[in-house]
């Protein structure tokens, strides 16, 4: 009997799956003296429908973390996976299609077009993969966001914070497998950072979307799963189910452990 209840319960379990992982990541830029490791030996995996948090210092590798996730960057070696294909395996045309219809980027500096006003940038992924958006998850998106009623505005003509919002609502509407966003709250104020924090936690709970997100700001991290601490291009923390105090008082730990990121010779 309590066998076939562990057997019934094992059953109930939602099976575990990765959405993409890092197998001993490096990322060396420049050569000899000016070698400089941004991500020293990075081993991790993200878990479908989980929202991670990637924190540390400036300079810890955490854009080149999510670049190199994301097929925008290679690594110098390791290896990176998203589901079970692993990058390096694929040549520029499959890099680009898995990019297409798997992965939406939330850039630091948003990386919207200036000849295309909100609404067509909100859309081009899709555009450029020859789908069009599910009209009533576009609405929710561009509600999320704030965004209604800039929509028609092109990127000269929109806040910084609108940019933010609009490169948010970009990533997200093609409901990719997994969206990385590198600090999506930066510059946004706390009312509109807490909006679209909640969006995309919402988004993880009712749709098992699975988000990799930069940020500096511990109240922005306990909206996540579990945050992954970096310092020097290696990771120094693993946390699960982050309050913004217990975040607040690694990251002290962290700060005086960290300078910056260490030259190969040092
Ligand atoms: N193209 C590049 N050429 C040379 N060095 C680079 C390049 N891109 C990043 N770096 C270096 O790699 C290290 C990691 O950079 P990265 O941008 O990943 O840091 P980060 O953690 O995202 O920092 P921030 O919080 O300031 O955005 C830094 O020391 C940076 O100077
Ligand atoms: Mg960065």
């Amino acid at each position: 009997m309590t066998d076939l209840l562990a057997a019934t319960a094992r059953r109930a379990e939602p099976a575990r799956q990765v959405a993409a992982r890092t197998v001993d990541l490096r990322k060396v830029y420049g050569t000899g003296d000016a070698a400089l490791a941004a991500l020293d030996g990075v081993s991790l995996e993200f878990v479908t429908g989980e929202f991670t948090a990637v924190m540390g210092p400036s300079g810890s590798g955490k854009s080149t973390l999510l670049h190199c996730m994301a097929a925008l960057d290679t690594a110098s070696s390791g290896r990176v996976y998203v589901g079970d294909t692993e990058l390096s395996g694929l040549n520029d045309r499959k890099l680009t299609r898995l990019r297409r219809d798997k992965l939406g980027f939330v850039f630091q500096s948003y990386n919207l077009i200036p000849t295309l006003s909100a609404r067509e940038n909100i859309v081009l992924p899709l555009a450029i993969a020859g789908r069009r958006p599910d009209p009533a998850w576009f609405d929710e998106v561009v509600d999320a966001v704030g965004m209604r009623d800039r929509l028609e505005h092109r990127p000269h003509e929109l806040s910084g914070g609108q940019q933010q919002r609009a490169a948010a609502a970009r990533a997200l509407v093609s409901k990719p497998a997994i969206v990385f966003a590198d600090e999506p709250t930066g510059n946004l104020d706390s009312r509109a950072g807490a909006e679209l924090l909640s969006f995309l936690r919402r988004s993880v709970d009712e749709h098992g979307q699975t988000i990799v997100m930069v940020t500096h700001d511990p109240v922005a991290a306990a909206y996540t799963d579990r945050v992954i601490f970096l310092a020097d291009g290696k990771v120094v923390g693993d946390l699960r189910e982050p309050t913004a105090d217990a975040v607040l008082e690694r990251m002290k730990h962290l700060s005086s452990a960290a300078s910056g990121a260490t030259g190969i010779g040092s």
